[in-house]
């Protein structure tokens, strides 16, 4: 990454990070005043020392020892402060990312996901932001303390006795060296092992989610091992932790103790020659220990610098992604439900036309069966009639209204969309019916379900209505899935109704059950149904064989079929086949 643009995002970064003014104020004034107080306890023990102890003047002395005990207190209020409102500041900031970053989501149209897995985004909405809140923030915040005590430390030492503070700050290379040589070897070890752990957690989740795969091919053990393997490598990086936090930490003590030793040395030396008092050197005794903290800190916020900005970077990637759904447009409020294909081209990637040249004409209420081969572009015929996308070339009408002008939220509320996998959100059946209509009651989806014949179904299931999706999930089958599915897009009332069969096979009577509900669902509605099941189209008013992007056949499917064509041919094996 380029130096100058690093510093561009960070400086958006904090540019943004600044709106919550209040909670920083106040982080502000913890920090500083934790800075001071840092400072008071040894300058106050060196009055103690030379105006009181050595002098025997016991009569003031009280006062000094409180004032001490007062400036310890104040150190351990400002310390508490700061760190709370340090992460009070960050998990503001924090939620603003995720929040925005999860909006972007939500609002994004199809292209945004062509180039980005799950694991990837979800990593970026959940891990980045973590890294740049710890980093960025916390450890930005954190750091800006250090280096105001640093700078304290080192004008309050110039203040008691300059030749003194010169020699002192001698062991502060050794420091330095210290804190990033071997704190860094610790960090980046630790780093280790928050990957290994995220890899455990993947083979972890391979395992149950492929647990069938995996058991088919009998790849248990292959499985196991990498497990295993994993896991040694995982203790292998806590164990190096352990190393080099052992090395470090002492070390940085003893280099700490090592200015000590200076201290005494030299200021013993200049105290015997009375050129500065006990107190002072006291004091730079004390001062000299306060190093070692900030340093570290400073430091080790240098070296998470890089990795931090890589995360900056892949968050605002995502946030200033372009592909962004529009919702503008003219708001429909009925659908007649007339639907015209317009010499629609489409692609997906550039060059690779998937739709060539289809023309349509769909009249209101009127059942459209769509057939043809797996990979012919049924499929994307829907999610143009869905404007998940729009044509490259060419134009869809409705009623006809350019699809363009119409305002994609009010066009999707018309259509009803039972797409070829049903996904189920976590919450019971009820809710996953529910969604599809804010406005509906439970009532309204006893209602609908009884009227598409599921409910004595979902009444069969362990916990009826209330049964939760996750589990049944794994509970129903695909032919059941989709019964739900259908629920759903009926609880909506549309206009248009668009089924994407899905191709498993179903059993016999569930067979009956999804095809009388679609039956009942396409009534007096505008219907696309694609069909892989080809014994539905007998219930079409029109049938449309698509192959390669084109339609190459149209027309009543007793037409079709006595005109011994492309639908005879897939009609006639499909019905062989069974
Ligand atoms: N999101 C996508 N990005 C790129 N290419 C795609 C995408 N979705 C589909 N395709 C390609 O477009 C072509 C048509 O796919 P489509 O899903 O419309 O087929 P389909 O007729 O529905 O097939 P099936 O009967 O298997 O459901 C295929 O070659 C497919 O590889
Ligand atoms: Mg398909």
């Amino acid at each position: 990454m380029a130096a100058n643009s690093s510093l561009a995002l960070l400086k958006r970064f904090i540019g943004e990070a600044l709106s919550h003014k209040r909670t920083l104020a106040i982080v502000v004034a913890s920090i500083v005043g934790s800075a001071l107080a840092t400072l008071a306890p040894p300058y106050i023990l060196r009055i103690a020392i030379d105006r009181y102890i050595l002098a025997n003047n016991y009569s003031g002395f009280l006062a000094v020892a409180l004032l001490y005990l007062a400036s310890l207190v104040a150190q351990w209020f400002f310390a508490t402060l700061q760190t709370f409102y340090i992460e009070v500041f960050g998990q503001k900031v924090l939620r603003d990312l995720r929040a925005r970053l999860h909006e972007k989501v939500l609002l994004s149209n199809l292209d945004f996901f062509k180039d980005k897995s799950t694991g990837d985004l979800v990593s970026r909405i959940v891990n980045d932001t973590g890294i740049v809140n710890d980093v960025l923030v916390s450890g930005l915040l954190g750091s800006l303390g250090s280096l105001l005590s640093l700078i304290g430390i080192i004008i309050a030492m110039l203040l008691l006795d300059v030749k003194l503070t010169l020699v002192t700050l001698t062991s502060v290379p050794l420091m330095v060296i210290v804190a990033y040589y071997f704190g860094g070897k610790m960090r980046r070890a630790y780093r280790e092992t928050r990957q290994k752990i995220a890899r455990i957690s993947s083979v972890v989740e391979e395992s149950v989610a492929g647990v069938e795969t995996i058991r088919a091919f009998g790849r248990e053990s292959d499985v196991e091992r990498e497990f295993s393997k994993v896991s040694r490598e995982t203790i292998k990086a806590y164990l190096r932790v352990a190393v080099y936090m052992g090395l470090f930490w002492p070390l940085m003590n003893i280099t700490s103790l090592l200015s000590v030793i200076v201290v005494i040395a030299y200021g013993g030396y200049l105290a015997y020659q009375g050129a500065v008092s006990v107190g002072v050197v006291v004091a730079f005794i004390q001062y000299a220990q306060r190093f070692r903290g900030p340093i570290n800190e400073v430091i080790g916020l240098y070296d998470s610098l890089q990795s931090a900005l890589a995360a900056l970077e892949r968050i605002y990637e995502v946030l200033d992604d372009e592909n962004v759904e529009d919702y503008s447009g003219r708001e429909v409020e009925r659908l007649k439900g007339e639907i015209k294909f317009e010499d629609v081209w489409f692609e997906y990637e550039n060059g690779v036309p998937v739709l060539k040249g289809v023309n349509l004409h769909i009249p209101p209420a009127t059942k459209v069966a769509v057939v043809g081969k797996t990979g012919a572009g049924k499929t994307t015929m829907a999610n143009l009639i869905m404007r998940f996308y729009d044509p490259t070339s060419g134009k869809l009408r409705y009623d006809g209204i350019d699809g363009r002008e119409i305002s994609r939220k009010s066009l999707r509320k018309r259509i009803g969309y039972v797409p070829q996998e049903t996904y189920l959100f976590p919450g019971t059946i009820m809710e996953n019916i529910l969604m599809a209509n804010p406005e509906a009651s439970e009532e309204d989806v006893i209602r609908v379900c009884k009227q598409l014949s599921v409910h004595e179904f979902i009444e069969r299931l362990p916990q009826g209505y209330n049964t939760s999706a996750g589990e049944a999930g794994k509970l129903l089958s695909v032919g059941e899935r989709q019964l739900i599915s259908l629920a759903r897009a009926l609880l909506k009332d549309p206009d248009i109704v668009i089924l994407d069969e899905a191709l498993s096979s179903v059993d016999p009577k569930t067979e009956r059950l999804v095809q009388d509900a679609m039956l009942r669902l396409m009534e007096g509605r505008t219907s696309i149904i694609i069909a892989h099941r080809l014994g539905i189209t007998r219930f079409a008013d029109k049938v449309v064989v698509v192959d390669d992007g084109r339609i190459v056949e149209e027309g009543s499917p007793e037409e079709l079929l006595a005109k011994k064509g492309y639908f005879y041919r897939l009609y006639t094996s499909q019905m062989g086949e069974a």
